[in-house]
């Protein structure tokens, strides 16, 4: 199963303040849906808590150590291992993780590629970060750059990253 980080992180890495994303860029959102779309999204449950209702035709889990209130159909495990087993025994070929600081904090070591949409412009009032990615362990295969305009307060670039040797 392949597992893909999917994020967007300032040029500092910061990923949220206020338990919100930094900006709106619906060029963005547009590529995340694009990038998920019909496959499961795994998430910490601060992240599913900001985004505020499961996101639509994706199969929604939510990671917590504590029993959640969840709506039906999103899935709750307390350890990201058996999120991932449970998805391996459905034989799934690709899962997202979508976030937030603490889930990409301990996933980036296990997962082989990553998206990251790096946000032109440095945050000093940051409070999430990505974690700095080792450009020894990491491959870019693609970028895509995006121009800041009036529906878009920064520009951006797309950016695809895979293992080495994975
Ligand atoms: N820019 C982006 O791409 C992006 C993407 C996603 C989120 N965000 C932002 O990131 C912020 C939220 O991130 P965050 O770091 O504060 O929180 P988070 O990672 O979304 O959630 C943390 C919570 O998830 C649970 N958790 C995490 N790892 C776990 C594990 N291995 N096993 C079991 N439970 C685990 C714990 O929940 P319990 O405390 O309930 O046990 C933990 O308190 C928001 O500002 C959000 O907008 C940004």
């Amino acid at each position: 199963m392949i597992k893909t980080i999917v994020v967007a992180a300032s040029e500092n890495n910061v990923i949220g303040i206020d338990n919100n994303l930094p900006w709106h860029l619906p060029d963005d959102l547009k590529f995340f849906k694009k990038t998920t779309l019909g496959k499961p999204v795994l998430m910490g449950r601060k992240t599913f808590e900001s985004l505020g209702r499961p996101l639509p035709n994706r199969l929604n889990i939510v990671l917590s150590r504590s029993k959640q209130a969840l709506p039906e159909g999103v899935l709750q495990f307390s350890d990201y291992n058996e999120a991932i087993l449970y998805l391996e025994g459905k034989h799934t070929e690709e899962v997202c993780i979508i976030g937030g600081g603490v889930v990409f904090a301990n996933t980036l070591d296990l997962v082989d590629q990553l998206f990251i949409t790096r946000v032109h412009t440095s945050l000093e009032n940051g409070e999430v970060f990505f974690p700095v990615i080792n450009p020894e362990l990491w491959t870019s295969v693609w970028e895509e750059f995006h121009e800041k305009d009036e529906a878009h307060q920064y520009s951006f670039t797309f950016q695809q990253f895979k293992k080495v040797n994975s």
